[in-house]
């Protein structure tokens, strides 16, 4: 938690003050605030937890190959947002534990809301216990979702499962921010995500933020998730089945 608030109070720094903007492919950017996000929340992680391997999204793998421990970093989730001064975007940080979420902490500087969860401790909200909502069935259920960078590419991909749950949901909506959307299924402000092509850094704390805060989470398919698997579904758990039912559908 207070390598995401750091994290994110270096976010609001360069967002007061301006940044640089790079590309790294035709709509995929990275800024300042993500590197210099990254680089001081990595060494304050090594400073603490040596022998811990950290996967970090703009610098990669590094530590103990052997070691059990993994801590995966988004610096700044929802970087096209940040760019534009759009306030929705977060740091995020997950800790993987042969293969499992075992921690995470989701930090909206925009907001200042601090979405933490351990595994068997429960989900919180600036330290007040969060749970999904309740809301079902789908045809009343808000509903988020993304695309990967390649969706110029692959759109007649992604697109089918919008169409379908247009038809079927409440709303649905597409912040840009994937930590945000998983940390808002776990507080009840929506009752489902679905997304292809994420990476470990956008899952890895979400994961257990949800499941801490009674909701699930599964591949596309309804088999068990793991970080390293592009594609999830998260919900209240009310409208997992229903949701997954249109995805196979499809
Ligand atoms: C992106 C955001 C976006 C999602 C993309 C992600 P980034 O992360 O989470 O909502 O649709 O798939 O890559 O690049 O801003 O860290
Ligand atoms: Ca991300
Ligand atoms: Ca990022």
């Amino acid at each position: 938690m207070r390598a995401a608030r750091e994290g994110g109070a270096i976010l609001q720094d360069y967002a007061a003050h301006g940044f640089q903007i790079e590309h790294k492919g035709r709509i995929n950017l990275v800024t300042e605030a993500d590197l210099a996000s990254e680089r001081y929340i990595k060494q304050l992680i090594a400073s603490h937890y040596p022998s811990h391997r950290i996967l970090a999204e703009e610098s990669g793998a590094s530590g103990h190959s052997a070691d059990e421990y993994c801590w995966i970093i988004d610096p700044l989730d929802g970087t096209t947002n940040f760019s534009h001064g759009y306030p929705c975007y977060a740091v995020s940080i997950g800790v993987e534990y042969k293969g499992q979420s075992v921690a995470g902490a989701i930090y909206d500087p925009s907001r200042d809301e601090m979405f933490a969860a351990e595994r068997g401790a429960g989900a919180s909200c600036n330290g007040r216990r969060i749970q999904v909502s309740d809301v079902e069935p789908l045809e009343k259920a808000l509903l988020v979702s993304g695309f990967p960078y390649d969706v110029r590419e692959r759109m007649n991909d992604y697109l089918p499962a919008w169409r379908e749950f247009l038809k079927r949901a409440q709303g649905v909506r597409r912040f840009g921010a994937a930590a945000i959307d998983m940390a808002y299924v776990a507080m009840g402000r929506l009752e489902g995500f679905w997304e292809r092509g994420l990476n470990a850094w956008d899952t890895a704390a979400g994961w257990v933020i949800i499941e801490e805060a009674g909701g699930r989470v599964t591949k596309l398919d309804g088999s068990p998730f793991d970080n390293h698997t592009p594609s999830l579904l998260c919900t209240n758990g009310k409208v997992h089945d229903e949701m997954l039912a249109v995805l196979k559908s499809l």
